[in-house]
């Protein structure tokens, strides 16, 4: 039988490809003609994705508990994705479809597409969070949280990551702390001690750190500082500093950075804010009196006032972080 044309070309196309590793293209064929045709089970390895979901009680609900967060945990793992490609100026595919490493210069349009993306997951995750606001019945949600203690979503470390590879570190420095170190070019190290989240895991009573706090610490404390280092440069605001002024006034390009700093500081931390009201409101005295933490002091943006991109904003705007929303979509429905 005659070899089509096509068929011919791809053959010698793969020949080269072997013969410039010095392999030789029969033993592939070989592989090739004994391998089995991909399934969609094993490609998304589906059956084991779906022996992840291992509640600690036979409360129904805690199922959509576990469920949520490792779905919000894919999603992170979409942004970080992003998140990487972006810091390494996007992936270098040339004219003829091979795929050879990074590009070296970064593109406007690149840029902003792909912190387009990170916006799209934070806008899906804000509008499926009714998931947890209404779609847990709260009698079975103050059942089982008992059996979770002391993790907390607190200790996501995506979450965190996410943070440090949008913003310069500087910027996740407790804001009570900020102006102490604005010049004194203080390393990642000391930053770190002084992150903004060590607030949402104190003791009321004592002072001390949770639990929570210095276990996660424990685990993630050196993966952070690791990673803070290697995005000094290479975080998003980094970045878009590294592009042309000219593109830096790109309209595009601002307001996907604008929106991805609402989208994470304001967005997604209010709705989460709002299951919090919803399943665990009660006075500061009772929370103290369980050991707790002061997260209604701790969780709400106008509070904590992160944002990754203070240049972007109006002084009124960063002055008023958060403040609109917290009035109209939290405490007017509580009241
Ligand atoms: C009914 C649902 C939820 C409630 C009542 C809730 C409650 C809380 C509370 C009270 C805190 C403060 C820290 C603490 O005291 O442990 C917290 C922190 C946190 N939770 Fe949740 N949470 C819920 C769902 C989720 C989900 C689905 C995620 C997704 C991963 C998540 C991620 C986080 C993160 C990242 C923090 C730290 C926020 C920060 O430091 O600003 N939570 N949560």
């Amino acid at each position: 039988m005659a070899i089509d044309i096509k068929t011919e070309e791809k053959i010698k196309l793969l020949e080269d490809k072997y013969a410039q590793m010095g392999q030789d293209i029969n033993s592939y064929l070989d592989g090739l003609l004994l391998s089995n045709y991909l399934t969609y089970w094993d490609y998304t390895q589906v059956e084991t994705l779906l022996t992840l979901q291992n509640p600690k009680t036979d409360f129904p609900d805690e199922m959509i508990f576990i469920m949520y967060h490792q779905i919000t945990e894919l999603y992170f793992k979409l942004a970080l994705h992003e998140f990487e490609q972006i810091g390494n100026n996007g992936p270098n595919i040339l004219p003829n479809g091979k795929l050879v490493g990074w590009k070296e210069k970064l593109e406007p349009e690149f840029f902003a597409e792909r912190v387009g993306r990170i916006n799209r997951y934070f806008e899906a995750l804000t509008k499926s969070f009714e998931i947890m606001i209404n779609g847990m019945e709260k009698e079975q949600f103050l059942r089982y949280r008992m059996a979770l203690l002391p993790a907390s979503g607190f200790q996501s470390a995506q979450y965190r990551k996410i943070e440090i590879c949008s913003t310069d570190f500087f910027n996740l420095v407790d804001k009570e702390v900020r102006p102490t170190l604005k010049d004194k070019n203080p390393s990642i190290e000391e930053m770190f001690t002084n992150i903004y989240w060590n607030k949402g895991a104190t003791e009321l009573s004592t002072g001390k750190k949770t639990l929570t706090l210095l276990q996660f610490e424990k685990k993630y404390a050196k993966d952070f500082i690791k990673l803070a280092n290697e995005y000094k440069t290479k975080n998003v605001w980094a970045k878009y500093k590294s592009l042309p002024e000219a593109d830096q006034k790109g309209v595009k390009v601002i307001n996907a950075l604008k929106e991805l700093d609402v989208n994470v500081n304001i967005n997604w931390p209010l709705v989460h804010y709002k299951s919090a009201v919803q399943y665990l409101q009660q006075n500061t005295e009772d929370i103290a009196a369980t050991g707790g933490t002061n997260w209604q002091k701790y969780l709400p943006p106008r509070f904590q006032k992160r944002i990754f991109f203070p240049e972007l904003w109006s002084e009124a705007e960063v002055e008023d972080w958060g403040k609109g929303w917290v009035v109209t979509n939290v405490f007017r429905e509580n009241k």
